[in-house]
């Protein structure tokens, strides 16, 4: 990895930030990406004079930029920028489809064009709320309707697969995709259900709890997160695949705001909050959300290990550190 030249797109955000430090690490030379600076709350501001680092503030739904930006000197490219959390595809599809796809399209033909090696970051959220889980990489997609906004990122994270997969085979482009499965930990921002607890928890006010609670996740701490990432693009078997990154450790919410609370050591009361209030009915709440983990560490041999207690009272260091 010595010198390699990379592309983080969507450098400034939660994965982005925390895989440009991993990758500066192992050595590899960085070129992030964003439309956004970073924020205090990111840890990628602590590298702004490393010398194996350049920011490009940049939008990646602009082709111009982005085909003056990328060219042969990148042996890789990470494509995480997107419209990511709730808020922004309930209120904004327009947005999220832009750039989820053209962003997307303008970054693959681009990497197409140099011959780079494309990583691009999708999202559990692609089998939508099929009930047979756990979820295997080749398993059904069961979205809603159209009519729901809460199904574009989804969609438009699912048309940018076809896409990226499209270039794998007819272009003999190399890359590998991953489906994240909720990642947590320090720098996220606070529109998911462990930092915004998290964060509340730190400055000793009641929790938040969506719905009933029994809802179930498998929360992966982001560290192991990017170790799999980097892993998968150094591993040649992984090319042209798809790959689940999470745990198949399933936690309901209430557990998860249980644990928050014991980490915190305060006493804390938790809120329900109804969604339906929020988003109105058409937000579908998916009742568990289970990834089939057994491809991934055939290919690499990754699992992830930090247990949710530990990943909780990292995350818990954190934000007790946060202003405001
Ligand atoms: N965090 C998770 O649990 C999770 C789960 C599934 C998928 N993902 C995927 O992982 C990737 C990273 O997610 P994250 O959690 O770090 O989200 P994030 O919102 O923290 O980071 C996304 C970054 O992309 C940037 N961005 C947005 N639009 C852009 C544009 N037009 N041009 C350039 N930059 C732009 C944002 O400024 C932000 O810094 C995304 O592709 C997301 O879909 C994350």
């Amino acid at each position: 990895m010595n010198g390699e030249k990379v592309l983080v797109t969507g450098c400034n955000g939660f994965i982005g930030s925390h895989l440009t430090l991993q990758l500066l690490h192992a050595g590899y030379q960085v070129v992030g990406l964003d439309i956004l600076p970073p924020t205090e709350a990111l840890n990628i501001q602590s590298i702004s004079n490393n010398s194996n680092f350049k920011y490009l503030s940049g939008d990646v739904t602009d082709k111009a930029l982005i085909d003056s930006v990328i060219d042969a000197s990148y042996s890789k490219v990470f494509h995480l920028a997107a419209r990511v959390g709730i808020e922004r595809y309930m209120e904004n599809p327009i947005d999220v489809v832009r750039t989820n796809v053209v962003g997307t399209l303008n970054v693959l033909e681009a990497a197409i064009r140099h011959n780079c090696y494309l990583f691009f970051s999708s999202t559990s959220e692609v089998y939508g709320k099929n009930p047979n889980v756990p979820w295997a990489e080749d398993d059904d997609r069961v979205l809603g309707s159209t009519s729901f906004e809460r199904w574009s990122y989804s969609s438009s994270k699912s048309a940018a697969e076809h896409a990226v997969r499209g270039a794998f085979k007819q272009q003999n482009l190399k890359g590998c995709i991953v489906r994240f499965f909720n990642i947590y930990g320090p720098g996220q921002s606070e529109a998911f259900v462990v930092s915004r607890n998290i964060l509340l928890a730190a400055k000793g006010q009641p929790l938040i709890m969506h719905n009933s609670g029994t809802q179930t996740r498998c929360f992966t701490y982001i560290d192991d997160a990017v170790t799999a990432c980097i892993k998968l693009v150094e591993e040649a078997k992984t090319n042209g695949e798809v790959f689940n990154v999470g745990t198949n450790t399933e936690h309901t919410v209430q557990e998860v705001l249980n644990a928050i609370i014991e980490v915190s050591g305060k006493s804390l009361t938790i809120e329900s909050v109804d969604t339906a209030n929020n988003f109105g009915d058409a937000f579908e709440d998916i009742m568990r959300r289970v990834p089939q983990v057994s491809k991934i560490y055939e290919a690499i041999g990754w699992k992830a290990t930090t247990n949710l207690h530990d990943g909780l009272y990292k995350t818990y260091q954190w934000a007790v550190n946060q202003k405001g």
